[in-house]
């Protein structure tokens, strides 16, 4: 394969992160406080949006601050773990050609997860505990390891960024999360570019050394595209806003319709491009997530 394309990409994004490096503990300007009295999250975002389940305004205000700390939470336990999957594959004969662009993957996501935690433990009672995941992460093969690692940080990436392009221009929420957004969503931009070039090139490579595991790689990336939904309904934020029957909030969200469809909008982008990339046969958007 041509790789001048991809190789003329790697050397652009790392300029870019050169260019627009920060220093994470001095861009913010943190308040002393963050008023409970304003949406941390625009409603329109909240798990419950297009439902009518929960409908009380402090009620509804509670849960958008305890959905930002999930959010949050879910970026410093992911990437935590994933990095530990980037930093074993860094230096290594298969990934050295990647390795400038990694340093830089890793430093930046090094920034954000301590910008994430810094706001949850400002301001909040800290991160909530990671959730125990029921998908296994390897024993694929090396090959077929190294793409479902870079498909689930693609896959966590993009829900992101979902969220950050929108939330990090919304003059509704506080400044210092704006902020975050907007920090987050910068960086971000450039790492789901890199990410979909080497997800597909890292495809090609385990296809034709094993092409036997193909329906099985497309079945755990849809899988861990479903888990990756189900997470933002972490059963806590349920509690922890004060709505009766937590549990029973939380199923019918993630069943209503008016949520199935978002999910799939959620997930547009990226479901497009693992059906693009040959990686899928059929497009996530068919299954439910409350299946
Ligand atoms: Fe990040
Ligand atoms: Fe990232």
């Amino acid at each position: 394969m041509d790789d001048s394309g991809f190789s003329t990409m790697l050397a652009r994004l790392s300029e870019k992160s050169r260019d627009e490096y920060y220093n994470p503990y001095t861009k913010f300007t943190w308040p002393d406080t963050v008023p409970e009295d304003q949406w941390w999250m625009n409603p329109d975002y909240l798990t419950v949006s297009g439902t009518v389940l929960i409908d009380d305004e402090k009620t509804l205000k509670a849960l958008a601050r305890y959905e930002t700390v999930n959010f949050f939470s879910l970026h410093v336990h992911g990437i935590r773990e994933l990095m530990i999957e980037v930093a074993k594959r860094i230096h290594t004969p298969d990934f050295a050609e990647y390795n400038e662009y990694l340093h830089h993957f890793i430093g930046e996501e090094n920034a954000h997860m301590w910008f994430f935690a810094e706001f949850c433990h400002r301001y909040t009672g800290g991160i909530y505990p990671e959730a125990a995941s029921p998908l296994r992460r390897e024993g694929f093969g090396n090959l077929w390891d190294d793409v479902i690692v870079f498909s689930r940080i693609l896959i966590f990436e993009e829900i992101f960024d979902y969220y950050n392009s929108r939330m990090g221009k919304d003059q509704l929420i506080p400044d210092i999360l704006r902020e975050i957004h907007a920090a987050h969503h910068h960086d971000e931009s450039r790492h789901v570019a890199f990410g979909k070039q080497l997800v597909k090139r890292l495809y090609d490579r385990a296809l034709a050394a094993d092409p036997d595991r193909r329906e099985e790689i497309e079945k755990y990336v849809k899988d861990y595209m479903t888990y990756s939904v189900r997470s933002l309904y972490n059963p806590q934020i349920f509690r922890d806003c004060g709505v009766g029957n937590p549990l029973a909030v939380r199923r019918e969200a993630l069943s209503h319709p008016v949520r199935e469809a978002f999910h799939v909008k959620l997930m547009t982008r990226v479901d497009r491009f693992f059906v693009a990339a040959g990686i899928f046969s059929t497009s996530w958007g068919t299954e439910h997530v409350s299946a």
